[in-house]
């Protein structure tokens, strides 16, 4: 073979060797940069988890509170709701001190529970958006109730936005939609289709979603549990509990 020939041969050889180093090299630095990231995806998905369990730890605080309270002695419609409202409002208020948004409550009746998010409200500068038709023949409504919720309601009538209608109507439900939400307590009217599409319209709020009557209405409990897997949210049921949560989203 010509010498020629053999250093032409050699030179490939080098060139192929460089090559090689050179893409070694590079895949080690993307070996590295992968490596870092997830690093740091491990970090933060840790942090995440320590958040979010920290925020369940504190709600199941404040629930088993109230639990010693409550009686089991009682019709399944009436078990866990003794303390319920004042319940509802301590877990509106933990919404209330970690994000932002107003507080909504989907059938109001005649205020009891209005009262006491109100106060919440009040007192961490938010509004308190009432949601009911009050309508004579729909679920619990006899006649008189929206007389008695305004004369209930009274004292914070500076702080509730009262949307007196049907919370299936397309209006209210884009009216409701864009508002930014803390809390949402569901306990309108209690057919599935109604409480799955109440639990949709209030699935932006960046807290807690309540939803009463979990424990006795088959309807509320299947609409519960869908709405969990449509909104992308855990849930916490207890059974002592006439609500359950659907955790943050
Ligand atoms: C069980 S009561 C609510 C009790 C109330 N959350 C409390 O804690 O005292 C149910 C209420 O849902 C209301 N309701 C019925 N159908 C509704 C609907 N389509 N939209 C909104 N509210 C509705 C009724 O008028 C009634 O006042």
């Amino acid at each position: 073979m010509e010498l020629e020939q053999i250093q032409s041969q050699e030179q490939v050889r080098q060139d192929e060797s460089e090559q090689i180093k050179y893409q070694l090299t590079q895949t080690e630095t993307l070996l590295e940069q992968t490596q870092h990231q997830l690093r740091e995806m491990q970090v933060h998905h840790d942090k995440t988890l320590s958040y979010y369990s920290a925020h369940v730890k504190n709600l199941i605080g404040i629930l088993w509170e109230t639990i010693p309270q409550e009686r089991m002695d009682v019709i399944l419609a009436l078990q866990g709701s003794i303390q319920q409202s004042a319940r509802i409002a301590s877990v509106a208020e933990y919404c209330a001190k970690g994000w932002a948004g107003d507080l909504i409550e989907i059938g109001c009746f005649l205020g009891g529970t209005t009262v006491k998010l109100a106060e919440v409200a009040k007192k961490y500068n938010r509004r308190m958006i009432a949601v009911d038709p009050w309508q004579l023949g729909t679920q619990n409504c006899h006649g008189g109730e929206y007389e008695t919720f305004l004369k209930n309601t009274e004292a914070y009538r500076d702080v509730i936005d009262i949307v007196r209608s049907d919370s299936l109507d397309p209006q209210t439900i884009a009216k409701i939609k864009n508002k930014q939400l803390c809390f949402a307590f569901v306990d309108g009217l209690h057919t599935y289709e109604a409480c799955l599409q109440d639990i949709q319209t209030v699935a932006h709020c960046f807290g807690v979603i309540a939803v009463d009557d979990t424990t006795w209405s088959p309807d509320v409990v299947r609409a519960f549990r869908e709405g969990a897997a449509l909104t992308n949210r855990n849930y916490l049921c207890i059974p002592v509990l006439r609500e359950s949560y659907l955790l943050w989203a």
